[in-house]
């Protein structure tokens, strides 16, 4: 069932890889509600998986920026709204990469030449990705800009590694960037904490099935799933949030605020 929420609306989508990621339900979604996109992501995205056949299912452009690179990130905007006819309206960033994840590098065995990279890919490249927007004046009066992000950012979490570090300074890029951006022309910035979801990034993380297995015994409502993200991607998108900015919300079924549940304590979920 879809609303039109996103009628007449302009978005870029970065991150979409394959069926699994998260960008994904995001962009057909967004598609589904009416909107125009342009999806991008890396070069080397492209010997990764399908995503110029998915950029032809949503009917959209794939333009290739690195999100790290200053340079691509302006010839993004320049050609996003040419592509698209006027500034833009929504943008996901669900991006994210970990060489000390990929390498299963336990958080205090960490490299630090990784975790810089960690850092400029899974954090920085929001601060890069809003201040070339900023310079462009890419963005429409009330846009609205979401990422994804993990409650690893508040707890601390076995198996993943630097990506904490990661998404506690996604998420203070996100407030700080939301006050200017909120400040300079209305613009939103929200960080959607989601659930461990099976996807190409998630997977590098060790144990990730067990890991899934007891975070849904956790939560009052079990994992949430891509398509759960991308609704609520799109109501963020939407023209029914108006003054929601610089918030992180928890898709995560209530895990990030539940102890115990029934199903761990009393449904022994672990078979203790
Ligand atoms: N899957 C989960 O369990 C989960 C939970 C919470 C948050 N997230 C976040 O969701 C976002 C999307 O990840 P996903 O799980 O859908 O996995 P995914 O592997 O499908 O997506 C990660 C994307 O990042 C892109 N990327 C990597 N380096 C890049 C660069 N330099 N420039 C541009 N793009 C680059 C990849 O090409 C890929 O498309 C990430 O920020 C991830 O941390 C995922």
């Amino acid at each position: 069932m879809t609303h039109q929420l996103l009628q007449h609306k302009r978005g870029v989508i970065f991150g979409v890889l394959d069926r699994d990621s998260l960008a994904w339900a995001v962009a057909r979604q967004c598609k589904d509600e009416g909107a125009a996109l342009v999806l991008t992501n890396t070069e080397t995205s492209l010997r990764l998986g399908p995503v110029l056949e998915l950029a032809a299912e949503v009917e959209a452009p794939f333009i290739p920026a690195d999100a790290t690179n200053i340079d691509d990130l302006r010839r993004l905007w320049q050609e996003a709204q040419q592509h698209l006819g006027g500034p833009i309206d929504f943008v996901l960033h669900a991006v994210a990469q970990s060489d000390n994840i990929r390498r299963h590098r336990a958080y205090e065995e960490a490299s630090h030449s990784y975790l810089m990279h960690t850092l400029d890919v899974s954090a920085l490249s929001l601060h890069k990705l809003l201040q070339t927007a900023m310079e462009a004046d890419a963005l429409s009066e009330g846009a609205s800009v979401v990422t994804l992000t993990y409650i690893a950012s508040e707890q601390a979490m076995a198996n993943y590694s630097d990506m904490g570090d990661a998404k506690a300074l996604l998420e203070s890029i996100a407030r700080n960037f939301g006050r200017a951006y909120g400040e300079r022309k209305g613009v939103r910035i929200n960080c959607v904490s989601q659930s461990p979801t099976p996807t190409r990034a998630a997977r590098q993380c060790e144990s990730m099935d067990r890991f899934r297995h007891y975070v849904n015994a956790l939560a009052p409502l079990g994992n949430a799933d891509a398509e759960s993200c991308a609704k609520v991607c799109t109501m963020l998108f939407s023209d029914y949030t108006p003054h929601v900015t610089m918030q992180t919300i928890y898709n995560d079924g209530g895990f990030a605020h539940t102890g115990l549940t029934d199903r761990v304590v009393k449904e022994n979920a672990f078979g203790i």
